[in-house]
């Protein structure tokens, strides 16, 4: 890495913020590149921070780096977000086009793109000159794509071609599992990160301490869970509870809204989600989903997403004194109704209506992905989810099940 910082010059010394742990994947230089493993790895921001390198110490060339995610929204709050941050901390001139979702960043030109529509696949196909692709998240694209992606990087300047995927090793059933596992296709170097891999400055935070905690927490309730995303080894996500598709919310309808809360401090985050209802389906957009917020906080949070007296929100009924604190900020905040077996008769009564998470609500999108039964210790599917993962989901059965359910579950606690 020394040799970057001789060759900055004027430039700051960006050293120390890049993680020591990954430097294999900052020195490969091979064609296809896969960076897999567990969740919170510095995956993401490892592989951000090597494209800015690169412009950086190819800055007299002109480089095109394709970034992809199969949506745009989420594609948005990550990738794109994390380069924007990673720029601007390293003090380069970096400037985001955003009519046409593109930056420049010296000689460097990033285009951010999703795979999401027709549109989207004729645009891929009408690139030429790519030097770098990252797809993000690769799980989410086709086989197909990839494919696509491969042949646009051609004809382009830089010292070296390479396309670079990450994600969490979700199942073996993915395409990826079988083209870079199984039957080895092409010559992919491939990366094993876990969040013990992720860079020292961070795992020395609270919040890193308290998050691997809770990971290994996941170990009791899922396995597979604590396989994926802790150890980052290959696992199986069956028995999903929700398999909700992500669209645009369909434009030109009248809904009925209404809103769904969970409190969170440190580690949980607080979650709100907006909740669209036409009348047997529904549409779950995430508002809030942000850790250390004070009820306070939360409430001007609220407030600032457009939130007033008119919208009812339902909470856990188990916080009365949380829920009287928004009231008194002149929000309209109701306890979620409770009974025998409220949790089951409530994920039943959602799994019975037809549900879709609105583009770019990628952490609905996240939690839906894992959230599945837990299990006694002989392994057999107990009446209650895991509680990992959970925060938005809790807030979207608040919302449904007390707004809509009418049915009698049991006595009220
Ligand atoms: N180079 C770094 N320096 C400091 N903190 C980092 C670095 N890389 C990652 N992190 C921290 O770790 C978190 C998770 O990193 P991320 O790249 O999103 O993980 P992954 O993509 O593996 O899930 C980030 O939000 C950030 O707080
Ligand atoms: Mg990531």
């Amino acid at each position: 890495m020394k040799a970057i910082i001789l060759a900055l010059g004027l430039l700051m010394n960006i050293n120390p913020y890049l993680n020591p742990n990954h430097q294999a994947l900052f020195q490969s230089t091979d064609e296809e590149l896969v960076v897999y493993g567990g969740t919170d790895a510095g995956k993401s921001f490892s592989i951000a921070d090597k494209l800015l390198i690169q412009a950086i110490t190819q800055s007299q060339t002109k480089i095109k780096a394709l970034i992809i995610r199969k949506t745009f929204p989420s594609l948005r709050n990550t990738a794109l977000e994390i380069l924007t941050e990673r720029a601007e901390l390293f003090q380069l001139t970096y400037k985001l086009n955003k009519s046409e979702w593109t930056a420049k960043c010296g000689n460097m030109k990033f285009i951010f793109l999703s795979l999401n529509n027709k549109e989207d696949f004729s645009k891929l196909k009408s690139m030429t000159g790519v030097d770098y692709v990252w797809i993000n998240e690769a799980t989410e694209i086709r086989e197909d794509d990839y494919e696509e992606c491969l042949r646009r990087m051609r004809g382009g300047k830089a010292a070296f071609n390479q396309i670079i995927v990450d994600f969490n090793p979700i199942g073996r059933t993915s395409w990826v599992y079988k083209r870079f596992f199984d039957r080895n296709i092409g010559t992919a170097r491939k990366l094993r990160y876990t969040i013990f891999d992720n860079h020292p400055d961070y795992l020395k935070t609270p919040e890193a301490q308290r998050f691997i905690e809770r990971l290994k927490r996941t170990k009791k309730y899922d396995p597979n869970l604590f396989k994926i995303y802790f150890e980052g080894k290959w696992g199986e996500l069956e028995g999903r509870i929700y398999g909700w598709d992500v669209v645009p919310l369909p434009k030109g309808t009248s809904y009925e809204i209404f809103y769904g809360g969970d409190f969170g401090y440190s580690i949980d985050p607080a979650a709100v989600v907006k909740i669209y209802r036409k009348a047997d389906e529904f549409w779950l957009q995430e508002v809030i989903y942000k850790t250390g917020l004070t009820n306070q906080a939360l409430g001007k949070e609220m407030k600032d997403k457009g939130i007033t007296e008119n919208n009812v929100i339902y909470f856990d009924s188990a916080e009365p004194k949380s829920i009287q604190e928004l009231c008194n900020m002149g929000l309209n905040a109701k306890p979620c109704r409770k009974g025998a077996d409220s949790v089951r008769a409530g994920i039943d009564f959602i799994k019975s209506k037809k549900v879709h998470i609105v583009d770019g609500s990628t952490n609905i999108d996240r939690e839906a992905s894992s959230y599945v039964w837990d299990k006694d210790k002989d392994g057999n599917a107990l009446n209650t989810p895991v509680d990992f993962n959970n925060h938005l989901l809790d807030a979207v059965r608040y919302g449904i099940d007390t707004h809509c359910n009418k049915g009698d579950f049991g006595f009220e606690v």
